[in-house]
């Protein structure tokens, strides 16, 4: 916000009302996505005791588990863009001008792409060479400005969720997914603390 309220091109400061609404914005392509990814990839690790035991000790890095997240549970499930010439993809011919949804979520889960992609398994992102990075926050000149410091919230709230509550598991209570076609996220994501360490 600083920065924004800052920006200054040429004498050419940004107006009051863009300023809104880039605040808005901000606003709401940050907070709702990221707090689904954290929640939608809880929902896979806690049933792995391993998994959870390995981020504990350290031997598995946060963020190979954030990247998993974002591959095997991203909350962004599509991006619609209108093309600017005709194309022609996997035999199908698509016009110019036509508008066209992309599924992230399914080449995130491409075999491909990723061996065992069906498989939850932050394992992946230790290998060299790492595999390709999943499209979670799209490619190109509307790349997610948000990526760096989604992975950074993400990462930094498993670590201290993992120490100060090394037992934490699911709670018995059965999951509700909503998915509007763009975002996929749980209601609520009911879980059973367990015992505090620090
Ligand atoms: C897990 C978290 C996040 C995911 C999965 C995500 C995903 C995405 C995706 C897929 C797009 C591209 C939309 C398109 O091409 O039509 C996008 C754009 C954007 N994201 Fe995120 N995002 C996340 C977090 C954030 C955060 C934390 C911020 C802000 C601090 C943010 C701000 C933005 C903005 C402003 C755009 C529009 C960029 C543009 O149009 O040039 N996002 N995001």
């Amino acid at each position: 916000m600083s920065a924004l309220l800052g920006a200054d091109e040429d004498d050419d400061r940004l107006m009051e009302s863009e300023l809104l609404s880039l605040c808005a914005t901000l606003y709401s392509a940050g907070h709702r996505t990221t707090q689904d990814l954290f929640s939608n990839g809880l929902a896979a690790l806690l049933p792995n005791r391993e998994l959870v035991a390995a981020i504990r000790d350290g031997s598995l890095p946060v963020n190979a588990v954030v990247e998993e997240f974002l591959r095997y549970e991203t909350p962004t499930h599509m991006v619609a863009r209108m093309l600017n010439e005709p194309i022609e993809l996997g035999g199908q011919k698509i016009s110019a001008r036509e508008p066209i949804a992309i599924l992230l979520a399914a080449a995130n889960r491409d075999s491909r792409t990723y061996a065992n992609p069906e498989l939850f398994d932050p394992w992946r992102w230790t290998l060299e060479p790492e595999p390709l990075a999943p499209l979670s926050f799209a490619l190109g000149a509307h790349f997610c400005l948000g990526a760096s410091p989604a992975r950074m919230e993400v990462g930094i709230m498993l670590e201290v969720l993992i120490q100060a509550f090394p037992e934490i598991r699911l709670g018995e209570d059965p999951l509700h997914w909503h998915h509007t076609g763009v975002f996929r996220g749980l209601d609520a994501l009911p879980v059973i603390p367990g015992r505090r360490d620090c």
